[in-house]
């Protein structure tokens, strides 16, 4: 399905002139003004920023209502693929539009495992890092620099784009795992056969020439539940990035790396680091979680894991992710106060009409920290995780976009807000009109970062 034109709406502008806009309905009924012709016809743009009344592109991936808390991959609620399926299964599902039958499935897991290892050669990047790099600047580089090593033909045919995939979902996560070995300065442990896609991921984060990573079937089920609920969410920040830097038909590994990069926000990946640290302070502070509250009210902090601009009643991943907390932090031994501190400020927020009022109920970050820390995935690697888990969303979005008849290069339009035309002035009469921080102060100014290079009349050096 397209989007059916089912009706129209009427905009009246300039002196009275009107003009008819298609009205496109999509498969749940949810409806958007097509404006193609607006600024052939009307000269008028539609201004957006933030794109949050703005539809990019139709798609067939992903369906999420947040007034409703649904959130669908292909048709299937969120919470039975959760409980159900392994993260592989939903991999495939993003991609192909079907959950794989078991010989589908077989192939795909098999190309995966085939796929998992990266060219030797790259090893010796991660030598060039240096110690403790973030993981995410580690991974955004590789991912990149995967396309000097497995080159993408000009239009790659359905084995040729499936090897790409392959290699892109498999990849990344080894990727994740060695610059994982080398923040703590460990020698990098190789994917096996024999494991499955998470266990894989676990063995080489936490299994060492010395020592054996013995599996627990309910961190990995977490992990795996944390991959699934994270795949994809339609238009947001990085699957955005991803579209747009894709629209080009630039090199796919380079487009995901774009994805990787506009996700290190905290604004957007970042989001479940905050929670954590959140956590930490108001347990240092031996705050039982209310003083904390007032101060996210009278707006001196903001309850990180809180509200969504999206969600206005519930994330379903939330819920899905507070079960599993209650699983494995249920667990003896493996119980942590944070996980009571952050109860405690949900009963509180939840009843307080202060976030009653706003629609700030608890998101996916709330609780998915949590779950990453009590499968002993280090602070700086959330959102490594995040991208191992989005890596298929994106990668469905490139797939269906190189094979949409409607794909055009994004490039969307502005209000200008700057100077009118004005006349060139030359430089010697430039002080006394100039603006801005690079306007000349009477204190000498050292451009150079080198010293003996500035020069002593305090003039500025040119710069080139
Ligand atoms: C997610 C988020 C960015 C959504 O932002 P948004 O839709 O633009 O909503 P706004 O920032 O406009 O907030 C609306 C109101 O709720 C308040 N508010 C929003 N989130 C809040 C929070 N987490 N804690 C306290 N107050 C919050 C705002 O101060 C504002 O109050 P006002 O009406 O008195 O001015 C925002 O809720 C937030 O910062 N949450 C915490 C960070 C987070 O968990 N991010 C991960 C998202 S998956």
């Amino acid at each position: 399905m397209d989007g059916d034109i089912t009706e129209a709406a009427a905009l009246r502008y300039g002196s009275g002139q009107e003009m008819e806009l298609p009205v496109i309905t999509g498969s749940e009924d949810e409806k958007a003004v097509d404006i193609e012709r607006l600024r052939s016809t009307a000269g008028l743009v539609t201004l957006d920023e933030g794109f949050a009344n703005t539809a990019s592109c139709r798609s067939a991936i992903t369906y999420l209502d947040g007034e409703k808390g649904i959130l669908r991959y292909r048709g299937y609620p969120i919470e039975d693929l959760a409980e159900k399926s392994r993260f592989v299964e939903v991999a495939y599902l993003l991609m192909y539009g079907d959950l794989p039958t078991a010989i589908q499935l077989d192939d795909f897991s098999a190309i995966l495992n085939s796929s998992s290892l990266i060219h030797e050669d790259m090893r010796h990047f991660f030598l060039a890092f240096p110690n403790n790099a973030h993981p995410m600047s580690i991974l955004t580089t590789m991912v990149a620099s995967l396309s000097a090593f497995y080159p993408v033909p000009e239009n790659p045919n359905d084995e040729e784009e499936a090897q790409i995939i392959a290699n892109l979902v498999s990849q990344v996560r080894t990727i994740a795992a060695f610059s994982f070995k080398k923040f703590i300065g460990e020698p990098v442990v190789y994917p096996s056969y024999k494991l499955r896609f998470v266990e894989n991921f676990l063995n080489m984060m936490f299994s060492s020439p010395v020592s054996s990573y013995e599996q627990d079937p309910d961190i990995v089920k977490a992990v795996e539940t944390f991959l699934i609920v994270h795949a994809d969410h339609e238009q947001n920040c990085s699957t955005a990035a991803v579209r747009i830097a894709g629209s080009s038909l630039a090199n796919v590994y380079a487009v995901i790396s774009a994805g990787i990069s506009a996700l290190w926000g905290r604004r957007h990946g970042g989001a479940n680091q905050a929670v954590i640290t959140m956590l930490r302070s108001i347990q240092e502070a031996g705050d039982d979680g209310r003083q904390f509250i007032e101060s996210a009210k009278n707006k001196k902090a903001r309850l990180m894991g809180f509200g969504h601009r999206v969600y206005k009643t519930f994330d379903p991943r939330a819920i899905i992710m507070k079960k599993l907390c209650h699983r494995i932090l249920g667990k003896p031994g493996m119980t942590d106060p944070m996980f009571e501190i952050a109860m405690r400020l949900e009963e509180a927020a939840l009843s307080d009409d202060y976030f009653l009022s706003r629609n700030l109920y608890p998101n996916v970050d709330f609780y998915s920290g949590l779950i990453l820390k009590a499968a002993g995935i280090p602070f700086d690697m959330f959102t490594v995780l995040f991208a191992i888990g989005r890596t298929p969303g994106w990668l469905a979005h490139w797939r269906e976009m190189r094979h949409s008849e409607n794909s055009r290069i994004a490039r969307p339009r502005q209000i200008y807000v700057g100077p009118l035309k004005r006349s060139y002035i030359p430089v010697n009469l430039r002080e006394k009109h100039s603006v801005g921080v690079m306007r000349r102060s009477r204190t000498k100014i050292v451009v150079s970062k080198y010293p003996e290079m500035a020069d002593p009349s305090g003039e500025m050096p040119e710069m080139g």
